[in-house]
């Protein structure tokens, strides 16, 4: 692939993804915000069910919600949408672009399963799709008119996705398919449900014939899913920061455990909404959280025996040489390649010590480096570099 057509692309895609999410997860939180705030209407106004009044940006906001139709429907009438659908639309393309694209690099794990090109991608794009079927199929049974029920076994199904996942590939490559599932869900409620049934609900009220309340009711069950989903999706959306987290051997577990944590601090902030002040979900997000860095801290990837004696530069030099420097060096020999990814190359001894606990980081505390293991590094080879690390990471 030529680099600089793809690393352009990505950047672009990513700011636009990035954009939209903000503006759809900020219009939505907004709602939510605004929907449980609502007081009666005073004085009590034909059709309206409750308003609220706000102050931002230098003027007063007043907000009614009708449950019917308004005696007058200005001709413009906003839709929030487009929002919902950039936000999967970029998201999707920069899935193409980097892990379907770059899926040698980004997504195939060979230590973990020996995918093609070809298989990888279709393994990938049958989890995310595969995933919407499983969550509509839910949705659609009765089990979907038992809220907490329902929530119980789609967490779970996405655990047993991540844990298959991560089973299969690449530690960042699972982790953002679990995070394709969940927006693909998220987006297919906007796209397939809420406003489809909007629309209808729209038609009814205008020619004021009487709205069907499951239609409403439907629209409802998939916001209230959206909501609680939002925190995960978005934690997960940044994971590939936190190799502690990906490259962690119990990774699904961490991921589930945060992600219990991300559910039970918005289910806080709704319930506050409504004057209800519950504490005891803050405290359930903060010890989940808290669980989750005693395991990372307690388990760790098995490391080999470590080397007796101090460790030789030109031993670490060698390593490096063998399984980093195809990639990290101003002039890269990997074909992916034509920069040193993030700008980071060991090419002088100068720069292997200085990036030495970053080094730590990816290549002996995680396995995220080298990407997808690529060059089969040894767990001896990763104790050797760690020993030389501990030793103070010196140079001759
Ligand atoms: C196939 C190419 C490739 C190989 C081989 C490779 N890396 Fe990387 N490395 C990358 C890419 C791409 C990134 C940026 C993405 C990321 O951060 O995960 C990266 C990021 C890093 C970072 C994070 C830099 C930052 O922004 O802080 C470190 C540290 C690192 N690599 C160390 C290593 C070490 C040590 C080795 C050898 C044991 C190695 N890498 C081998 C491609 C490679």
């Amino acid at each position: 692939m030529d680099y600089d057509l793809a690393t352009w692309l990505n950047l672009a895609l990513r700011w636009l993804h990035l954009i939209a999410g903000v503006a759809w997860i900020g219009a939505s939180f907004y709602f939510v915000w605004l929907d449980n705030n609502l007081t009666a209407p005073d004085p009590p106004r034909e059709g309206v069910k409750g308003e609220l009044w706000a102050v931002h940006g230098g003027g007063f906001y007043h907000s009614q919600k009708y449950l019917v139709a308004p005696p007058h429907l200005p001709s413009h009438l906003h839709w929030f949408k487009w929002e919902a659908y950039t936000t999967w639309l970029s998201g999707f393309l920069l899935l193409c672009v980097l892990y379907y694209w770059g899926a040698p690099v980004y997504l195939i794990d060979r230590a973990k399963m020996a995918f093609t090109h070809g298989q990888a991608v279709l393994v990938g794009l049958a989890f995310i799709f595969g995933g919407l079927a499983v969550y509509e199929g839910l949705c659609r049974s009765p089990l979907g008119q038992r809220p907490r029920a329902f929530g119980v076994v789609w967490f779970l199904t996405l655990t047993a996705a991540a844990y298959a996942l991560t089973r299969i590939f690449s530690d960042r490559g699972a982790f953002i398919h679990v995070g394709a599932i969940i927006g693909t869900a998220m987006v297919a409620n906007v796209f397939l449900v809420i406003i489809p049934n909007q629309r209808k609900i729209v038609a009814a009220m205008l020619a004021r014939r009487p709205v069907d309340p499951r239609l409403g009711a439907m629209g409802k069950q998939r916001s209230v899913h959206n909501n609680y989903m939002t925190l995960p999706v978005l934690f997960i959306m940044i994971s590939n920061h936190y190799p502690i987290v990906t490259g962690h051997p119990l990774a699904w577990l961490l991921l589930a455990l945060i992600s219990a944590a991300g559910i039970s601090i918005r289910h806080f902030f709704n319930l506050k909404h409504f004057g209800i002040i519950r504490h005891d979900f803050l405290f359930y997000g903060a010890m989940l959280f808290f669980g989750v860095t005693v395991i990372a801290t307690v388990v760790k990837p098995k490391a080999a025996a470590i080397s007796a004696g101090p460790v030789a530069f030109t031993t670490v030099q060698t390593i490096v040489r063998t399984h980093c420097v195809m990639c990290h060096s101003p002039t890269p020999t990997h074909p992916g390649f034509a920069a040193p990814p993030n700008g980071v190359a060991f090419d002088t001894p100068a720069h292997i010590a200085q990036y030495a606990p970053r080094i730590q980081e990816r290549s002996v505390a995680s396995h995220s480096m080298p990407l997808g293991n690529e060059t089969n590094m040894t767990d001896q080879e990763r104790a050797t570099l760690g020993a030389w690390i501990k030793a103070g990471a010196k140079l001759p």
